[in-house]
């Protein structure tokens, strides 16, 4: 049976941390549509046409841990605006989110263009600082050198481009769940994200995990 879960948001918000948690929770699969346009990102840092790796990308070949850094991640919000490019990713998504057994799909247009049909959307927001803050911390923890200053910056401008582009901007779908983590635990976000879901499954009839 399918079930699909559209998580969008700005960039650090928790939408990874809450969607791998809400995958697990459930025993849905994961995919974190970023890491595409980061791949995308970090090939045109090789002087690749964005198109054409856009065509040529195999979401097999995915090296998550290459691509976390600032300048893949302004790399991929660069490629993000070509009408192209995106097109050239939407049937790799689509089918992953309507694969039986149920799926997790996090993102900026996942509720809005990807899977306007998702049976839940959860929209993760927090403020700038908020966000600049657990970014930095990320990123010192993994050894790249950054200013928090520096680190904001980029994520104004990053998500100046996401909610600004025609094509696909980063914007709540009208039936989406508001979840704003700034003040929020891990453990509170996962808490309020799985509830909301929760919520979705039993008015539309879908069995939850057992015991529940
Ligand atoms: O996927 P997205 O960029 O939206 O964010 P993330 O990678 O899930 O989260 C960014 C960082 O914030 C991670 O290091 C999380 O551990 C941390 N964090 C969080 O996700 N939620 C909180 N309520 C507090 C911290
Ligand atoms: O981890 P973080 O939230 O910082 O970024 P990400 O989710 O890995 O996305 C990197 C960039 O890819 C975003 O700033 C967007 O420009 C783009 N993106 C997009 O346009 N559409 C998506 N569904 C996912 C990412």
């Amino acid at each position: 049976m399918a079930f699909t879960i559209a998580i969008d948001g700005p960039a650090a918000a928790g939408k990874g941390t809450i969607s791998r948690a809400v995958a697990d929770h459930f025993g849905f699969a994961h995919l974190d549509t970023g890491l595409l346009y980061r791949a995308v990102g970090a090939r045109t840092l090789d002087g690749t046409d964005p198109i054409a790796a856009a065509r040529a990308l195999v979401a097999a070949d995915l090296d998550a841990g290459a691509l976390r850094g600032q300048a893949v991640a302004d790399a991929a919000s660069k490629v993000a605006v070509i009408a192209d490019v995106r097109a050239a990713l939407v049937d790799f998504q689509r089918a992953f989110a309507l694969r039986s057994g149920g799926a997790v799909v996090d993102g900026r247009d996942i509720g809005t263009v990807i899977c306007p049909e998702a049976e839940a959307k959860l929209f993760i927001t927090a403020s700038p600082e908020v966000r600049a803050e657990r970014r930095h911390a990320e990123l010192l923890e993994r050894g790249q050198g950054a200013t928090l200053d520096a680190v904001l910056a980029e994520i104004h401008a990053r998500d100046e481009r996401d909610m600004s582009r025609a094509e696909a901007p980063l914007r709540p779908a009208p039936d989406a769940v508001m979840i704003d983590t700034s003040a929020m635990s891990i453990a509170e976000a996962v808490a309020a994200a799985t509830e909301a879901v929760e919520q979705r499954m039993r008015a539309r009839g879908y069995p939850l995990p057992s015991g529940q």
